[in-house]
């Protein structure tokens, strides 16, 4: 493929998540593999991406979907061999498309070899040191070391057998110990991992949990009233990391580094792409916005003003899909508070989520699919409580849905699951289950069907390729409408509002999320014109 940005492809591309467990399954064992996706690469082509990011696909036990490594140079045997992995990347580069690999640097799984000579070695041990070992509070130190909070649920802190009883540090699941980045061997192994990868041909790294890798060594008790800096999110040490990795990265060609950074404050959040730093960072703020003019155009200012290389991205493994999203009477998403009480009105949240593809991709920068929504996916809520997967949903009791419902395997063909997610062979079901609305929604449903969301994304991905560079610059619109231009010629207006509003003067429609009436734009419906 001609590449004419100067070697930052990744300032403009498209990017899919593959979520491997959920994409294809070739050998019947109800979990997606490498050899899926090998077999499915032509169906990636012609959507028109760029890149693929792969979730971890490393040896893991699991208890996070893989974000357990207990590996970082290898394949999970589930999902295949390295040398599976080395063609995968081959074969996708012969078809124009880049690989990014997900690492996950600060924690590992309990399995991890470095994790288990922990747990073999003393207090104070060489071993330890890699991790947060720390002794208990109370007489017997049977209280953990501070009041930090697990993100899922219950105490950060894990009590190791007698005899020394210490406690380690996971602020994700128990069996997600947290490195000690404070330790030189944990900042040159992961520096040797980027190697390891970019040598075999990763064209990127998507960093997991990208602001949390430094702690205060002094674990303080977190106190959310005070000013101080917190004890592990987003502290000023963390950028030295992230120097250093940048170094690496510049030492190959064309390289990226994506931070996965949840952070409200847009400032502290743009220090992490300073230019000796990441590259680019996922746009949080953007997803999590309601579907509100007024809000998305300070969201999409905000962006373009201050976040270095633009990205856009609706959903992804960790959040509610955007369909169910937008059907939803409050149409915010909040990583702290999923709320699966609200009724969902599919229907609108589809003709929203046409309206907001068409949106994003016109946006100037790189654009994030998450597989699945490029088929109009919805979140699946009525997972039966036997089925879930989720620590979070384990570890809260339920009281938060986790994030099964939007890691439902595909659904490609046929009218009953597994929908050749799985070939018609395997005797085990998927991972997760399907509904069984979803043989609407396969790819064979929807290929060539000129109304689909799959026709309506390859479409704007083909179109977006001839216009991708260009600058944006906004058209005054009424409320609840959005519109600007990209470079000469084109125009993207967005109606939010509930009324039909009037099209600017234009030659052509080249392409419209839902059909036009009468030269008006209809409520949640996003059209590309050229004047
Ligand atoms: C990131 C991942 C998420 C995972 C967590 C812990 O947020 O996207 O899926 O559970 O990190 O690794």
């Amino acid at each position: 493929m001609h590449d004419d940005t100067g070697g930052a492809w990744w300032r403009n591309a498209v990017i899919y998540e593959l979520y491997v467990q959920s994409f294809a399954d070739s050998d019947g064992d109800g979990l997606g593999d490498l050899a899926g996706v090998r077999a499915r690469l032509p169906y990636l082509a012609e959507l028109g991406i760029d890149a693929i990011w792969f979730t971890p696909w490393y040896p893991s036990p699991l208890a996070d979907a893989g974000y357990d490594v207990a590996d970082y140079r290898d394949i999970a045997p589930r999902f295949g061999t390295l040398a599976e992995a080395d063609a995968l990347i081959a074969q996708a580069h012969r078809h124009g498309i880049k690989t990014i690999i997900d690492v996950v640097p600060n924690h590992c799984s309990d399995q991890h070899a470095w994790f288990q000579a922990a747990l073999n070695a003393p207090p104070g041990s060489a071993e330890r040191e890699r991790f947060w070992f720390r002794p208990g509070r109370g007489p017997d130190g049977d209280l953990p070391p501070n009041n930090w909070q697990s993100r899922f649920g219950g105490p950060a802190w894990t009590r190791v057998n007698e005899p020394d009883g210490e406690w380690y540090l996971h602020i994700f699941a128990p069996q997600q110990p947290d490195f000690n980045w404070g330790n030189p061997e944990v900042r040159a192994e992961f520096e040797d991992i980027l190697r390891f990868w970019f040598d075999r041909g990763a064209d990127g790294i998507r960093i997991d949990t990208a602001a949390m890798l430094t702690k205060d060594p002094a674990l303080p008790d977190l106190d959310e009233t005070s000013p101080a800096p917190h004890p592990y999110v987003d502290r000023d040490d963390v950028h030295e990391v992230y120097r250093a990795w940048r170094a690496i990265a510049d030492r190959y060609k064309s390289r990226v580094l994506i931070g996965e950074i949840w952070l409200a404050d847009a400032a502290r959040l743009a220090r992490y792409t300073r230019p000796d730093e990441l590259h680019t960072v996922f746009n949080f703020p953007y997803l999590s916005c309601p579907w509100d003019a007024g809000r998305l155009r300070e969201v999409i200012d905000g962006t373009l003003a201050s976040h270095g290389p633009a990205t856009w991205v609706l959903s992804n493994h960790d959040v509610d899909r955007h369909v169910s999203r937008y059907g939803r009477a409050d149409t915010s998403f909040d990583l702290d508070n999923r709320d699966h009480s609200q009724p969902v009105d599919l229907q609108l949240g589809t003709r929203r989520a046409r309206a907001a593809a068409l949106l994003t991709m016109a946006l100037p920068g790189s654009v994030y699919v998450y597989q699945g929504e490029e088929l109009g996916l919805w979140e699946v809520e009525d997972i039966p409580d036997e089925r879930r997967q989720d620590p979070i949903w384990q570890r809260t009791g339920g009281t938060d849905p986790g994030r099964d419902g939007s890691r439902v395997p595909l659904p490609w063909s046929g009218v009953e699951p597994p929908f050749g997610f799985s070939p018609a062979s395997a005797t085990v079901p998927p991972w997760l289950p399907q509904p069984k609305e979803w043989r609407e929604l396969t790819t064979e449903a929807q290929d060539a069907d000129p109304e689909s969301m799959l026709e309506l994304y390859r479409a704007a991905l083909r179109i977006r390729r001839t216009w991708r560079t260009a600058a944006l610059t906004w058209r005054l619109a009424p409320d609840g409408v959005l519109a600007f231009d990209r470079g000469d010629g084109v125009c993207c207006v967005a109606n939010l509002s509930r009324t039909p509003a009037d099209l600017p003067a234009h030659r052509a429609v080249l392409l419209a999320s839902s059909p036009l009436s009468d030269a008006k734009l209809p409520p949640d419906t996003t059209a590309w014109l050229r004047f």
